[in-house]
């Protein structure tokens, strides 16, 4: 049975395309995969289309263009280089065999840190632009910004006056978040005026839960009383919290663990509880 969308979008990042995780994903409710044209060695695209080619209809499905081959075999190479861009959408649409919702260009900051703040606009305005004509194309249905580091993007964008206009943001979210980075990205939805449904969160455990920290931690004062749950459950539920986001893009290859995921989201904050540890971040070093 097929339960409503709790804004858990499944990332690719990590493990391959699983058809017994993917149907289990529907059966939940998830209903968002995220994907990248790089991820997995440049397969991922393929192997989601080789595996589940009559599923992912039925996914709200994201990827990203920014990194490319190195033509030499080594660590992929990053590049804002327009006609890159297009042709990876292009390539993207096609491996996927249908067209993603979304297109995000993949951590621009990249290209755009050291740059003059003129120059870092500039590149970023004609990035965006490929993009944007892939949506008019037909090749992605819109396209957004997926940043790491939003303050070098936040800088071009506030340079100048030529209007940039992503659908949507991914941005990193929760507990591992430094307070800089948090204000950063809040500052991007408010100067882009992305509203909250088309905010979206990735990394809720920075990749790892098996870091000793988190089992240090109790989570216990962000909620109810009443309410139950492990610390990679309380950990998911605040990563919607910092910053406020509509939809989280987790790793898991363990279908026990996205079925905690989904019930975490169910889970009730205490918001006070929020509001005074970004208070806290906020005034830290
Ligand atoms: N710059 C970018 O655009 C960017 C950067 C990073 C990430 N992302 C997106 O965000 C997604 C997630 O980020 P991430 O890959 O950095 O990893 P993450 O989601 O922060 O962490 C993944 C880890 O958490 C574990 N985990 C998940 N649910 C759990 C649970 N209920 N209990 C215990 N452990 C649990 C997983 O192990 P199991 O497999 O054992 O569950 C996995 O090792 C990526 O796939 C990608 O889509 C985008």
């Amino acid at each position: 049975m097929c339960r409503a969308d709790r804004g858990v979008v499944l990332g690719l990042h990590r493990s391959d395309p699983d058809r017994a995780l993917l149907e289990h994903a529907l059966n939940l409710g998830v209903s968002g995969i995220d994907t990248a044209y790089n991820y997995r060695g440049f397969t991922t695209h393929r192997a989601l289309a080789r595996t589940a080619a009559d599923l992912i209809g039925d996914f709200t499905l994201s990827t990203k263009v920014g990194y490319f081959p190195s033509g030499t075999g080594e660590r992929p190479v990053h590049s804002l280089d327009p006609d890159r861009l297009r042709a990876a959408v292009e390539r993207s649409a096609e491996d996927l065999g249908r067209s993603p919702d979304v297109v995000f260009l993949h951590n621009p900051e990249l290209a755009l840190t050291g740059l003059d703040p003129a120059e870092a606009r500039e590149k970023l305005a004609v990035a965006s632009m490929a993009l944007a004509d892939s949506v008019r194309s037909g090749l992605c249905k819109a396209w957004g910004i997926a940043t790491w580091d939003p303050r070098p993007v936040r800088a071009a964008i506030e340079h100048g006056a030529a209007s940039l206009q992503p659908g949507f943001l991914l941005l990193r979210a929760g507990l591992t978040v430094a307070a800089p980075i948090l204000d950063a990205a809040e500052h991007l939805c408010r100067i882009l005026d992305i509203a909250p449904e088309k905010r979206w969160g990735m990394s809720p455990f920075s990749g790892t839960t098996t870091d000793p920290a988190w089992s240090a931690l109790d989570l216990r004062a962000f909620f109810a009383a009443d309410q139950e749950c492990s610390t990679p459950q309380a950990a998911f539920r605040l990563a919607y919290e910092l910053p406020q986001v509509s939809r989280v893009a987790v790793s898991t290859s363990n279908s026990t663990h996205l079925q905690e995921l989904v019930a975490a989201t169910r889970l009730t904050i205490r918001g006070e509880a929020v509001s005074r540890y970004r208070n806290l971040v906020d005034k830290g070093p």
